[in-house]
């Protein structure tokens, strides 16, 4: 179906959907951000993100997939089955493209967990609550570490951004008090994963009287919200929760707000119900469609 016909009714208006074939995309991405549109942009984030222009976006809202924990089930999809520093290479390298497309004053808020080495076994084995985690092929544990190590993708992936620029502001705890069961005996039930807000420059827009904790006072770096299943999505997507208090501290009304891995759209439907416009970036070109259904409705 051609992505025009996709275009929604309704909400969905001066929403462009740009696909990876589309002739002088540059261009149409540059009026579209002009007119101040929003768009979803259908390809790899590193290759879609260069036709948007420069200090165009104020905040950034996003989960890169996690290292080989899932199969997204398309070519140039980060985090499948690469070695460790390329997953991490590849991710930096697209965040300096979204270095370039934020604002001086802008700020980047990434969501990632934590993977445990697959003791160089080829393949996983779907888990009963959740077949979508069956993987054919494995990346090979990294060098220094063994069976059973807690691989520390999160810390690498921060201490890798700073090193090319990023200011890294904070590591907030996102504590998950309906977390998952593990059959595993032999350690805690991990519940928690990592959001790091880097920034761009020395001082950002942080609106710090958006978000309050509990009782008013100033808001703390663990934050409890339970997991949020979408239909239609096979894979973890954001709970909307999360994704507002980001939106809130770091833009004002008609920012714009980018999702380079955009899944099922939960940081475009959290800025469009938030006044704000939204670039997103997906690989997979069948998620499109729950995201535009999702714009629709929501
Ligand atoms: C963890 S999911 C994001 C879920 C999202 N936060 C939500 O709420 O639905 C990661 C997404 O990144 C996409 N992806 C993987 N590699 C990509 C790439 N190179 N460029 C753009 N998107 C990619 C996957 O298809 C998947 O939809």
């Amino acid at each position: 179906m051609p992505y025009e016909a996709l275009r929604p009714e309704g909400a969905g208006v001066g929403t462009h959907i740009i696909g990876r074939n589309t002739t002088r995309r540059g261009r149409k991405v540059q009026e579209a951000v002009a007119a101040g549109h929003n768009l979803l942009l259908i390809g790899d984030a590193a290759a879609t993100l260069v036709d948007v222009p420069d200090r165009t976006v104020q905040t950034v809202v996003t989960s890169p997939p996690y290292w080989s924990l899932r199969d997204y089930d398309t070519a140039d999809q980060v985090g499948r089955n690469e070695p460790l520093p390329t997953f991490i290479k590849a991710l930096v390298g697209i965040f300096a493209e979204v270095h370039r497309a934020l604002a001086d004053d802008g700020t980047l808020w990434v969501n990632i967990g934590d993977s445990y080495t697959s003791g160089n076994r080829g393949s996983r084995a779907p888990d009963k609550k959740n077949p979508a985690r069956a993987m054919n092929v494995r990346p090979p544990t990294p060098e220094g570490l063994k069976d059973k190590d807690l691989v520390g993708v999160p810390w690498r992936f921060a201490l890798a951004m700073q090193e090319v620029g990023w200011w890294l502001r904070s590591d907030i705890i996102w504590y998950k008090p309906n977390c998952q069961p593990e059959s595993v005996r032999d350690r805690p039930t991990r519940s928690h994963e990592h959001i790091f807000l880097f920034s761009k420059s020395e001082r950002y827009l942080y609106d710090i009287d958006s978000i309050l904790g509990p009782n008013g006072r100033r808001l703390r770096d663990m934050w409890d919200i339970n997991t949020v299943g979408f239909p239609g999505a096979h894979f973890a997507t954001f709970p909307p929760e999360l994704v507002r208090r980001c939106i809130l501290i770091g833009s004002d009304k008609g920012d714009y707000v980018l999702d380079p891995f955009l899944g099922s759209g939960t940081t475009a439907a959290v800025a469009q119900a938030n006044d704000r416009r939204f670039i997103g970036c997906e690989l997979n070109p069948t998620y499109i469609h729950v995201v535009l259904e999702r714009l629709n409705s929501e």
